[in-house]
Formats: C-alpha cells, sequence, structure tokens
C-alpha cells in the first residue's frame, strides 16, 4: 500500500549502490528510480529527508518544475508576489535586488537536506522542488495537506538545450572538462531519459494529470505562455497562491512591476547575478541565459528535432497532454 511505499522512498539511500547507474551526463552520476533517473546525492540524502523529516504546513506553496525549465523565473514571481505587502516591487531593498531567486526560494530536496532551517520560515512559504510529482511525499500531496503545487513546463527541445549548456557551464566552473559533451551525446541520453529528471516529459505527464484532477491544488503553466503574456500569467499565480491583485494594486502597477522585477533582464544584471554562487557551487549567472522559446533550432538539426518529438508524441500517446 501506500504506507510501505513511502516507506522505501525513506529508505531508498540503502539501495542506491543497486540501481541501474549512468555516468554520461558530464561529471553528475545518475540513478534510476522508481521510473526516473535522479541524482545520486538526491537518492542519497535528499529524498529520504524529505520522506522522513520534512513538515508541511497547508498553506505551503510547492514550485515545481524538471531543471531548465524556467525555475529561476517562477521562484521570483512567485516570491516576489506572496512577499508584496512587506516587500514592495519597487523596494530599493527587496531581497530580489540582493539575493538569488534560489537564495529567496530553496528546494526541499537539496537545501534542506543539506541544512535549511525551513521551519524557521514564517508562513505562508514558497518552497521549490524538481521531485518528480510521484516522489514526493504523501504529507504534501495527500488528501487534506491543503499544500499547493505550481509546475513550470517548458519545450523539451528547449529545455535539453538550455541544461545541456548549463551542464557544460558548471562543469567548466568546477574545472571538470565538458568539451567534449556534445549536444549530440546529451541529446540521445535526453531520447532516453537518461539525465536529471528525466524521462522530462513523464515528469511534466504526471505533474498535468495531478493538475487536471486536482486543479484548486496543483497549477500548470508553461514557460512559452508565460514568456507570450507574463501579466496575465502572473495575476492567475497569484489567485492560485491565495494572494490575488486587487483591482487597486492592479491599477497602481503592482502587476507590471513585479513582471519587471522578475524579467531576465532586469535579474540578470543584478550584481549578485553576475558574481554571486549559490551553496551548490553553481555560479548564479549560469541560471541566466537567453530566456526565449525556440533557441533549440540554433543547436539541433531539424532532423534530431524530429526524432525528439515523435519520442514524446508516442510517450504520451492517449494521455491527452501535450507540449
Ligand atoms: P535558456 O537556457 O533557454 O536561456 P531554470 O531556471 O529552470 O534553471 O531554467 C533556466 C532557463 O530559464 C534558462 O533558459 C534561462 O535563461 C531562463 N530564465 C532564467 N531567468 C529567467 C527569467 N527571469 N525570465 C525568463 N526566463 C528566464
Amino acid at each position: 500500500g501506500s504506507a510501505s511505499i513511502a516507506m522505501s522512498h525513506a529508505n531508498v539511500a540503502r539501495i542506491v549502490p543497486c540501481l541501474p547507474l549512468e555516468t554520461r551526463w558530464s561529471s553528475l552520476m545518475l540513478r534510476q528510480y522508481a521510473g526516473f533517473w535522479l541524482a545520486e546525492v538526491t537518492l542519497k540524502t535528499g529524498v529520504p529527508t524529505v520522506h522522513s523529516c520534512f513538515e508541511p504546513r497547508p498553506t505551503d506553496v510547492f514550485l515545481a518544475s524538471f531543471p531548465k525549465s524556467g525555475t529561476t523565473w517562477l521562484k521570483a514571481l512567485a516570491f516576489a508576489t506572496q512577499k508584496r505587502s512587506t516587500h514592495p516591487p519597487l523596494d530599493g531593498d527587496h531581497p530580489l535586488r540582493h539575493s538569488s531567486p534560489h537564495d529567496c526560494v530553496r528546494f526541499i530536496e537539496i537545501d534542506f537536506s543539506t541544512g535549511d532551517k525551513f521551519e524557521e520560515l514564517p508562513s505562508p512559504r514558497v518552497l521549490a522542488t524538481h521531485l518528480p510529482y510521484t516522489l514526493l511525499p504523501d504529507c504534501i500531496t495527500g488528501e487534506g495537506s491543503g499544500c499547493r503545487i505550481v509546475y513550470i513546463c517548458r519545450d523539451p527541445k528547449d529545455a535539453l538545450v538550455s541544461y545541456w549548456l548549463f551542464t557544460k557551464k558548471v562543469a567548466a566552473a568546477l574545472g571538470v572538462d565538458a568539451q567534449s559533451f556534445t549536444i549530440h551525446e546529451a541529446f540521445e541520453l535526453f531520447c532516453q531519459g537518461r539525465c536529471p529528471g528525466g524521462p522530462q516529459w513523464q515528469h511534466a505527464l504526471q505533474y498535468w494529470k495531478e493538475s487536471v484532477r486536482r486543479p484548486d491544488l496543483v497549477l500548470f503553466l508553461r514557460y512559452e505562455e508565460m514568456l507570450l503574456e507574463p501579466e496575465r500569467h502572473l495575476k492567475k499565480l497569484a489567485k492560485f497562491m491565495g494572494c490575488e491583485f486587487a483591482d487597486e494594486e492592479e491599477e497602481e502597477g503592482v502587476v507590471s512591476a513585479i513582471v519587471e522585477l522578475c524579467s531576465l533582464d532586469k535579474l540578470r544584471v543584478m550584481e549578485v547575478n553576475r558574481n554571486g554562487s549559490s551553496n551548490l557551487g553553481v555560479k548564479n549567472e549560469s541560471y541566466f541565459r537567453k530566456g526565449v522559446a525556440g533557441d533549440w533550432s540554433n543547436h539541433m538539426t531539424p532532423e534530431m528535432a524530429r526524432r525528439l518529438d515523435k519520442i514524446v508524441e508516442d510517450a504520451l500517446q492517449g494521455s491527452g497532454f501535450t507540449f
């Protein structure tokens, strides 16, 4: 039953050495567990800690994503929106002007297991995760938890290209040689689902299904649609999080000020995002690149695109979900 499944997730660390291993994703060690490829460290400490120690609150909002799908942007938007009464977006001292979005909103399976004191954060909290839906503990996803989940989804081809470039950048910064990690190798691995959080389309599909089943508690957003109409999506996000914008706020320009504050162009030039780095040793600047839809065409051939599209289409056949 679900109790024994929960038990096994809390104890996954023990079986990690026996799980299928993938070492070709640059310097990351991946293991396959419960249908997904995840960083070994996530299975050794992240998942067990979240399953045995994390205590959600009914007011919590979780931002969920497959990596490189707009997590940083969603973190900034959700944080700025939820905290706008204490931190108005035009405030010269706004946290997003001196902290990375990743410091404002922390990952449960990364930062909590490395010692962040989540219990000291005032309610309502906004937290983040890259975990697949089925690897979240029951206390978050179960009936009556009250927890809200916002998922951000992105075209697989753009997520792949963004992830490949990010991986190379991070490796270079760590002094690991990643020159030989070509788009062709990343592509083959991605197509087989052998990348962190992969298969990417299964990651998105799980959250999408939940958003259909429980629309009041799971909101499914698309990066490409948000780029086209950021204000409309921000209002939707605020309403979903339980902090809808009042008409007066809209008239005063609060919505557009938050969109502006969280825009790629604004965030990327902040000192902290140009020269700072997170506790993972990743430079903050690595999270800000082009931020457009369709950049895959500059790195992948039409043939590669067709092949990946077909794999995704076949896998999603009959599910009702498409990218
Ligand atoms: P590209 O590499 O395609 O430019 P994540 O935040 O999940 O790691 O995803 C990173 C991607 O989101 C990168 O995509 C990055 O440029 C883009 N991004 C980061 N901040 C953004 C923002 N404020 N607005 C829009 N896109 C943003």
